[in-house]
């Protein structure tokens, strides 16, 4: 089956660890996700988008001491804000799953039981190093200087009894997998860092712990929790209803597995490229169609982190700029898959070009010119006067768009609308409405240009659904078009020209996007 034929589309993010508030960067993946399940929706596709919090585990147990209450009330106070910033984000998400939810812990216990009885998982001891910030456990070979490989930081020396789960028995399946299903993993760079990691040969994962209790039990040995890998990556299945005994939930199941892709940052592509894949073969499901690893927002001063003390807080951004700016900028300036630059005199930069001036300046002239020369209605466009020019653009620019977001390349979806909004510029340059409207002779010509420039913003508005929360509905309302008619409208449909009415009164209001100051801005 092509991309084309699917009718279902099922899109994840990560889940966010409950430890503490997210930042720009944990916002980027989602909104990330956000555009491409609006996108599915847009298409007509049923759509099924799960965000979610990952709330077990070492680090969350620490936090929650270190604020002095019980784990679940620090997690529920930190999930409180996440949601809120959704929120915020307009995040069209169908389902929230949380690792602490009763529906989700059944699902680990029977996976871990399972994964027992048929004898990927065995017990024995551990032995090695620990390292407590990532979470992960090093072999002594593998340690740079005695030092963590990935974050640098000091590891300590661990024995332990644990469980373990046999990957390399699934090692040869998994490669084979990558080889004959070339998309699986996204983009190139990172499929080739996972074969050869592959390749290097896979050891068995400690999938247990005893040395923390916050966590869900193991079923059939208590004093083990089942270490956050399993737990964490299971949401992705447990949140659609896999071995529910609610035959509703199941149904969801059967509908929406296997995903068509998960969103997952680059560093953590090893746990979603290869140990995921490999519990979903033990398990004898299918594997997702796509792990899609973006890079990372990063700043002048290096990566964000909180002890840097260089975090980006979302909501100081919204509160300045709005949604809609946050978003666009998220979505247009990092190129998907690679890390980009965060900077906020890049967000105004942006917002001033991009949206500002060329989508709010194209909106509010065509506006003002219909006020001044068409009485503020449609008018009524005439064929013998048509040059089909925005008209044959918009009808490439569609099929642009679609073949981008199928690809994961959001910003090139929304270079190509650009397209059509800087095309519209250049139109009003060209044809300079204003000389045509002193000749009477060319009435006729100049409804066509004005129609042809109208028409061209109701397709604009529509194309940015998936976007921008807010903008179409203003650009449909000045337009004088039901926004709530937005909601109906189908990808299919936007290319087809003439759906203004005319005769309809549009409204010119207030500029999309007023001019930000950067020095002001810049300064407080
Ligand atoms: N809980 C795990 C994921 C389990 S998924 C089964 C986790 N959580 S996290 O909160 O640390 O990170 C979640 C996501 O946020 C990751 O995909 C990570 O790459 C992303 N980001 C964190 N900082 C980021 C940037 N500075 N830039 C872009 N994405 C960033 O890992």
């Amino acid at each position: 089956m092509t991309e084309t034929d699917r009718q279902t589309f099922y899109i994840t993010t990560p889940i966010y660890y409950a430890n503490s508030d997210l930042h720009i960067g944990h916002a980027y993946s989602t909104v990330a996700a956000d555009a491409l399940a609006r996108f599915n929706r847009l298409r007509g596709r049923r759509t099924f988008f799960l965000t979610g919090t990952d709330e077990h585990g070492s680090k969350n147990e620490e936090a929650a001491r270190a604020a002095g209450v019980h784990p679940q009330e620090f997690v529920d106070r930190v999930v409180a804000g996440i949601l809120r910033l959704w929120e915020r984000l307009e995040i069209s998400y169908d389902d929230f799953i949380r690792t602490t939810e009763p529906r989700h812990k059944r699902v680990v216990q029977e996976v871990f039981r399972r994964f027992h009885e048929q004898g990927d998982i065995y017990k024995s001891e551990y032995e090695g190093w620990y390292c407590t910030p990532c979470e992960t456990f090093w072999l002594e070979s593998r340690l740079v200087d005695g030092r963590c490989p990935d974050c640098g930081r000091e590891v300590s020396r661990l024995k332990e009894e644990s469980y373990f789960f046999r990957l390399s028995k699934y090692q040869d399946r998994l490669l084979r997998h990558i080889e004959e299903n070339p998309d699986f993993i996204q983009p190139p760079s990172r499929r080739n860092e996972m074969v050869s990691f592959i390749k290097q040969g896979l050891e068995d994962l400690c999938v247990s712990r005893t040395t923390f209790a916050w966590g869900v039990p193991v079923p059939f040995d208590p004093d083990h929790v089942v270490y956050v890998w399993i737990d964490a990556l299971t949401n992705y299945i447990s949140a659609i209803g896999y071995a529910s005994e609610d035959p509703e939930r199941r149904k969801l199941f059967e509908e929406f597995w296997p995903a068509d892709v998960h969103l997952v940052g680059k560093e953590i592509m090893r746990f979603h490229a290869i140990i995921w894949p490999i519990l979903l073969m033990a398990l004898g499901l299918p594997l997702p169609r796509r792990v899609f690893g973006h890079g990372w927002l990063v700043l002048d001063s290096g990566k964000m982190s909180k002890s840097k003390g260089n975090v980006i807080d979302p909501h100081v951004l919204i509160d300045k700029y709005g949604v809609d700016a946050v978003r666009y900028f998220l979505l247009r300036e990092i190129p998907f898959g690679a890390d980009g630059r965060y900077s906020e005199e890049a967000l105004v930069n942006r917002t001033n070009v991009d949206l500002a001036n060329d989508l709010g300046n194209l909106l509010y002239r065509t506006l003002t010119m219909v006020e001044k020369f068409s009485d503020a209605t449609v008018p009524s466009p005439v064929a013998d006067q048509d040059d089909g020019l925005l008209r044959g653009l918009l009808a490439e620019v569609v099929p642009e768009v679609e073949r981008a977001m199928d690809d994961l390349q959001i910003p090139q979806a929304l270079e190509a609308v650009w397209r059509l909004v800087n095309q519209g510029n250049h139109y009003i340059e060209d044809n300079a409405p204003w000389s045509l409207a002193k000749d009477p002779g060319s009435r006729a010509r100049l409804d066509t240009v004005l129609y042809n420039l109208l028409e061209t913003l109701r397709a604009v508005g529509a194309l940015l659904l998936p976007f921008l929360p807010h903008t179409p509905r203003r650009i449909w309302d000045q337009l004088g078009l039901d926004p709530g008619a937005l909601e109906a409208v189908r990808l299919d449909d936007i290319a087809r020209w003439g759906q203004l009415r005319p005769g309809t009164r549009v409204r010119k209001g207030r500029p999309l996007f007023p001019r930000i100051d950067p020095k002001e801005a810049l300064e407080t």
